[in-house]
């Protein structure tokens, strides 16, 4: 692979370390001014410097001018429900008539409508459509993707869609970061005898899935009519017997107790925690957990916004993520949900600068290789149409994204872009 060299770069600007950023460290952020960065023949980064870069010979190295600009680690974005069929347009008319989210799926729509049309779709169909929101995400910025199941709800359409995870991975130059989420909904032909539902996620699917390598987490949708406390626990601890990481969906619409299951659990990352409440930034602060905040979910929903400051006080990493699905968060621009967190969360641009990298790699288990520009991590990385950080979230809803790199291969052209001045 041809070694890169990116020069002229007016700030480069990063989290540090190998491990999820919390408290006062989240809002630490390395500026350096006037940069160059180098990277080895393996795509990883292998020198930073400021001032005149080094002498190359000639055809060493693709070198790419920055033309003054900023550049950040690539984004990662690290909570995506990226596989499933069709849409749900119609629902958008039954919200606007002030139908909730969890009437409509009470009602048998929402997520279990998208559990009909994945199971209608073939292998071929989810993943084309999959890679057409893969090429929308790189677009924007994103080098890495956590993808989630669950609109299967039975064995052979989860594992179609942890296949299309697994097959886009190795096809796209994206990382997906796959998971487990079979305890998303329980399925109509199991709504009198769920028992016997999460006695096949426990019993038979999680062991079946782990034992191919289909996913690295679990993740159950602990809700109000969804998943109870206690269910989610019985099924994350399944997951952990056979070495599936425990995630959890918490506190999104009602608070029920699923945010304080991730002390005991050392639960890798709680998310949306929009109603959460101070036991459970409690037990994420005890568990080493990392909160995964989804501030276009809350935009949609119409709902409050998690209490990001309170977990920042706590000294709980916060992430910030898109929640790309078909049902509460049909968007995966990941630099929208970056101005919603600073304006709604009040994060700060340095603090939600670690949210989209550093700490989202921390939420999927890769920060010691992905989420900060240092010597030995992968060079992924954006060249943005910006010369500061405070640009980024402050022009809402543009695509600043000017050059994106994964392992030092450029994934987009540079575009022409609006002045920057
Ligand atoms: O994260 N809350 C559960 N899962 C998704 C929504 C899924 C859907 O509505 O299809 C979420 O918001
Ligand atoms: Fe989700």
């Amino acid at each position: 692979m041809q070694k890169l060299l990116i020069h002229n770069i007016g700030l480069l600007a990063t989290p540090v370390g190998r491990s999820a950023r919390g408290g006062a460290a989240q809002g630490e952020i390395l500026k350096r001014e006037g940069a160059w960065l180098t990277t080895d023949e393996n795509g990883r980064i292998a020198e930073i410097g400021q001032g005149p870069c080094p002498v190359t010979a000639p055809g060493e190295y693709r070198t790419v001018d920055a033309e003054g600009r900023l550049v950040t680690p690539g984004l990662v974005d690290a909570h995506t429900h990226l596989i499933f069929g069709g849409w749900r347009q119609n629902e958008f008319g039954l919200k606007l008539h002030g139908a909730t989210y969890l009437e409509i799926l009470a009602a048998g729509g929402g997520i279990l409508s998208t559990v009909k049309a994945t199971r209608e779709a073939s292998e071929e169909e989810l993943k084309n459509k999959a890679k057409a929101a893969l090429g929308e995400m790189m677009s924007y910025g994103v080098t890495t993707c956590e993808a989630k199941s669950g609109y299967g709800l039975d064995r052979d359409t989860e594992l179609r869609q942890l296949r299309v995870i697994r097959d886009l991975d190795r096809e796209c130059p994206i990382d997906l970061v796959p998971t487990y989420l079979g305890a998303h909904a329980v399925p109509a032909e199991y709504k009198e005898n769920r028992e016997e539902y999460i006695r096949l996620l426990t019993e038979e699917w999680i062991p079946e899935i782990a034992r191919e390598g289909l996913a690295e987490f679990c993740d159950v949708f602990c809700e109000q009519g969804v998943f109870t406390a206690e269910e989610s626990r019985l099924i994350l601890e399944a997951g952990k017997k056979h070495g599936l990481l425990p995630k959890i969906h918490a506190d999104e619409i009602e608070a029920i107790g699923g945010t304080e299951l991730t002390a005991d659990l050392k639960a890798v990352s709680a998310e949306h925690l929009i109603v959460c409440q101070g036991s459970g930034i409690e037990a994420m602060a005890r568990g080493g957990t990392v909160a995964c905040l989804l501030p276009m979910t809350s935009f949609y929903l119409g709902s409050v916004y998690a209490p990001a400051r309170k977990m920042i006080d706590a000294g709980v990493p916060v992430a910030v993520a898109s929640d790309f699905n078909p049902g509460s968060c049909p968007g995966l621009n990941l630099q929208l949900a970056m101005t919603i967190a600073c304006l709604k969360y009040r994060l700060t641009p340095e603090e939600m600068l670690t949210a989209v990298t550093l700490n989202a790699a921390a939420a999927i288990r890769r920060a010691d290789r992905i989420g900060s520009l240092e010597p030995g991590k992968q060079a992924d990385l954006i060249i943005w149409n910006s010369r500061d950080l405070d640009y980024l979230p402050y022009r809402l809803g543009s695509n600043l994204a000017s050059a994106v790199f994964k392992n030092g291969t450029p994934l987009t052209s540079e575009r022409n872009l609006p002045t920057i001045s």
